[in-house]
């Protein structure tokens, strides 16, 4: 063969090399779901190249039944055709109506800008829950045979036995599973599936989650299931005061199995009133208080076939509603870390404790053999005080008590079932010192959400500090977001929830554990608007519209559509967002909302001397006002970006009212505010209150605040988030490092410098003296002044999302190194993949590293050198193909970089 022939034949023969890989997919956000009952769920695709500059031109989808049709490329139930498209974020499917219990698989390509198609990705599939539960559920729901004690109310447990109706291979078998209550099952003596805490907690009287599971490798020809309840949220005491039963007094399951065998026949075993209940070796377990587990009264074999259920009771049906059954939205809770016990004390009032190094949220395993009758007594407790001894006033009415009364049986491990508790140290009784360290483990428990930031620098403090944020996180997203997860509360709060909402959907994937809650939140607003202060709301009608806590409703709506391009969430919550900011306008005299409760800037920090003219006390209305302004224009971007028209004319019309009032009300003509603090300079420059041309007094005044407090914040929830992005919009990154690296407190690492694993609720919580703060409100797990978290990725990292490319489509690379700070390394997983941004100063240079995923572009600004003097992976910027400079100003060169990775690097002595 001629050399050119060759070369045209290897040209001619080798596959044309495909520019875009398909690396994960998503439905419905999560890895191949079942239990997605979207008509239109949608379809998310990351892709990879390892060419600069690469993008998604168009893409195409194809759905199958079975995944030999899949393979075989036939029987499509839907084929999008080629859809010429960026999008490949929450594309949705648009075939034939789904079924119910059916599995759907499905696959991708996508072509790039040279019309060059990606090979199709692997297949995946998803599969649907039960579309019409009411229908679709024929199982009833029971409650135990037998009389309860209501004091303590033992666990009843549930069992019925059957035999498979066909001799052909099970093709499927997949339970639902609820409960008024908690549940655990096992099947033919194993657990089923690896959630906790399940049905997780919703709004019960509106909308109760079933679970799914494949159970179809289960099954034998006999066959057992059991099913243990607990009280759970649904009964349990929750708030503070003696009341349980929230949602109702009685424990109920609801249980449905749905088999299909190979020969094309299908059986059901639904729970009824043949099934046997009984109570067994939990003889008492709660939410707060722990659990008490007699293994003597063991069952042996009681979720196995042929047990002898002599002295076992059938099952009362009941004719609880199925209207309120809804599929699982978000992932559930399951086991993460567990922690071995870093060392035994023993204190100086003369208990066993072990510690465990971390402040977490979960249980204690006990793995032990002892004697028959021996009593072994786990209490939990956050910290130890002053002196050394176990302390627990600041867990309130909390027990956190979890008791085994061993059998004298084989060496086993032993864990609580309806209850967890948040700790560090645990005080132990029945076991001697020696045995301690061996027999415990601590396993954290936390909604399953996928981990999507990292961030370290070179001061191990913050990043200390950015641990504690994390582990506030893990602590406290229980399928809820609570407040803290210790004492008596453990609440949904709102206020809670909204600061620290940014911060969290850096550090982990929150879309669907928030869209899930979001739905709480629109369930439990009352009828006039009102959101109430907990979600899910237990404590009560008037429980609700406190500013900063009831924003909730349009803070967290926006950012998800922000943050994770979510147009559907904000479709459903946008009634929900625009009933809030109506009730506000309802209760607004002349657009100024000066009524009502509200916590204020909850937790500011006011020392005793503060009568010398230094100011941290807000005016609650003032701040009120701020929120109805946030909340308007939240919602006129809402309206926006929905393509409201109208509502857009209607609420900018609304806002310029609310700003007007606001400046008539709290402005003097010259800028000062009527409360001079922090916080009301940092919501008043932080949602534009404020006419341009005094913006610059206010931030100057806010230093003023600052440094007259010695470089400390005094800031609350509310202040707090915004505190730092203020000052950073203002021009003053310095400050805004200086109060981000202050020791002393109140400040964020002063807690870090008392060696604090998590964040806690109070800026001194522990006194530099040992002295505690009161207990009645002095939790150490509590992340709202975690939010500092997303400043840090915005600053250090510089990793920002802009609001007119949602989800990361487009965004910023923005260091501001500042502060001692050397060099930092952060990164964020998107819905298009991951983002990395590195930097480091060292000799003599600045260097920074950047990595753009596919289909996405960025906005990079390099806080050093010019474009003459920026180099990016060697050579000249100008020389770089792909990359357009936005703007030249010295130190703030401004880059459009597409996908791909990049090194720039700008010598500093040359400046
Ligand atoms: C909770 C808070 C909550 C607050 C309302 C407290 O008891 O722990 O975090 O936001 O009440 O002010």
């Amino acid at each position: 063969m001629k050399p050119l022939h060759l070369i045209l034949f290897l040209a001619l023969s080798l596959p044309v090399q495909a520019q875009l890989r398909v690396t994960d997919t998503y439905v419905e956000n999560k890895k191949s779901p079942a239990a997605i009952v979207s008509p239109h769920p949608r379809f998310t695709w990351i892709l990879d190249s390892d060419t600069r500059g690469a993008g998604q031109t168009a893409y195409q989808i194809r759905v199958f039944n079975t995944t030999s049709a899949l393979k075989k490329g036939q029987d499509v139930v839907w084929d999008s055709g080629k859809v010429s498209s960026e999008q490949s974020v929450q594309v949705p499917y648009d075939g034939p109506a789904v079924t119910s219990a059916t599995t759907y698989f499905w696959q991708v390509r996508t072509w790039d800008q040279r019309s060059r198609p990606s090979k199709w990705s692997a297949p995946s599939h998803w599969q649907t829950g039960l579309i019409h539960p009411e229908e679709e559920f024929v199982a009833r729901w029971i409650v135990p045979g037998i009389e309860e004690d209501t004091v303590n109310r033992p666990s009843p447990y549930f069992r019925k036995e059957f035999t498979l109706s066909s001799n052909a291979a099970v093709r499927k078998a997949t339970a639902y599973i609820t409960a008024h209550g908690m549940y655990e099952a096992e099947i033919n003596g194993s657990r089923v599936g690896d959630a906790y805490l399940t049905p997780g907690w919703t709004s019960y009287n509106k909308r109760i989650q079933y679970q799914v599971y494949d159970l179809t490798d289960q099954l034998q020809r006999e066959n057992a299931v059991g099913i243990i309840l607990g009280n759970g949220w649904y009964r349990d005491y929750l708030a503070w005061g003696d009341s349980r039963d929230h949602y109702g007094s009685d424990i109920a399951l609801l249980f449905q199995l749905n088999i299909e065998f190979e020969d094309g026949s299908t059986q059901q075993i639904v729970s009824d009133g043949s099934w046997l209940s009984n109570t067994g070796p939990i003889l008492n377990s709660e939410i707060y208080d722990g659990e008490l587990y007699d293994t003597r009264r063991e069952l042996d074999g009681w979720s196995s076939p042929g047990f002898k259920s002599s002295g076992w009771l059938a099952a009362k049906e009941r004719d609880f509603t199925k209207k309120t059954l809804i599929a699982t939205e978000n992932e559930p809770v399951r086991k993460h870390e567990t922690f071995r016990v870093v060392k035994v004390i023993e204190t100086p009032e003369g208990d066993l404790e072990a510690d465990f190094g971390q402040n977490l949220v979960g249980w204690v395993q006990l793995n032990y053999s002892g004697s028959a009758g021996q009593k072994i007594e786990l209490r939990h407790a956050e910290i130890l005080d002053k002196e050394g001894n176990f302390y627990t006033d600041n867990l309130r009415a909390a027990e956190q008590l979890v008791t085994y009364i061993l059998d004298g049986g084989p060496k086993r491990v032993l864990e609580p079932h309806f209850t967890f508790q948040g700790f560090r140290y645990v005080k132990v009784t029945g076991l001697r010192k020696e045995e301690i360290a061996d027999a415990l483990t601590a396993v954290t428990l936390y909604s399953d959400m996928e981990p999507t930031g990292t961030l370290t620098t070179s001061n191990e403090l913050l990043n200390q500090l950015q641990h504690n944020i994390q582990w506030g996180q893990k602590g406290n997203f229980l399928d809820v977001p609570t407040d803290c997860p210790q004492r008596d509360e453990r609440l949904g709060w709102t206020g809670d929830a909204q600061a620290f909402f940014p911060t969290a959907a850096y550090n982990m994937n929150v879309n669907n554990f928030f869209a899930k809650w979001l739905k709480d939140v629109a369930a439990d607003q009352l009828e006039n608007g009102a959101v109430p202060f907990v979600i899910p709301n237990v404590l009560g009608p008037d429980a609700a519209a406190s500013a900063g806590w009831a924003d909730v409703a349009t803070i967290i709506p926006w950012e998800s559509y922000v943050l994770y391009g979510d147009r559907r969430l904000l479709e459903n919550q946008y009634p929900s967002m625009k009933a809030w900011v109506e009730y506000i306008r309802s209760k607004s005299n002349n657009f100024l909302w000066n009524s009502g409760f509200h916590f204020g800037d909850w937790l500011f920090y006011s020392p005793d001397n503060d009568t010398d003219g230094r100011a941290a006390v807000t005016d609650k209305y003032l701040i009120a006002q701020c929120f109805f302004a946030h909340s308007t224009q939240l919602l006129i971007n809402a309206a926006t970006a929905l393509g409201k028209e109208e509502e857009v004319k209607e609420y900018s019309q609304l806002l310029e009212k609310v700003r007007e009032a606001f400046r008539n009300e709290y402005l003097t003509p010259n800028g000062r505010l009527v409360s001079g603090t922090q916080t009301a300079y940092v919501l008043a420059l932080q949602f534009d209150m404020l006419p341009a041309a005094l913006r610059k007094q206010a931030a100057d005044r806010l230093v003023e605040n600052i440094r007259r407090y010695d470089n400390h914040l005094t800031t609350g929830f509310l202040g707090t988030p915004y505190l730092n992005h203020v000052l950073s919009d203002n021009g003053y990154d310095d400050v805004a490092y200086q109060l981000l690296l202050q020791q002393s407190y109140p400040s964020w690492l002063y807690p870090v410098t008392r060696g604090a694993t998590t964040i806690w609720e109070r800026w001194d919580g522990i006194k530099p003296d040992g002295d505690l703060e009161t207990p009645s409100m002095n939790s150490y797990n509590h992340y709202a002044y975690g939010a500092i978290g997303d400043w840090m990725y915005q600053n250090i990292a510089g990793i920002r999302a802009v609001d007119s490319h949602p989800g990361y489509k487009e965004f910023l690379i923005q260091v501001v190194p500042g502060g001692d700070l050397t060099e930092a390394r952060g990164s964020l997983k998107t819905y298009y993949g991951q983002i990395e941004s590195s930097w480091r100063v060292a000799d003599g240079s600045y260097r920074q590293e950047v990595r753009v995923p596919v289909n996405t572009m960025a906005l990079v600004t390099l806080p050093f050198g010019s474009v003459n003097t920026i180099r990016e992976s060697g050579s000249p910027l100008a020389q770089i193909k792909g990359i357009s400079i936005l703007s030249r100003g010295e130190g703030s060169v401004q880059l459009r970089v597409p996908s791909g990775r990049y090194e720039f690097e700008v010598p500093l002595s040359a400046e």
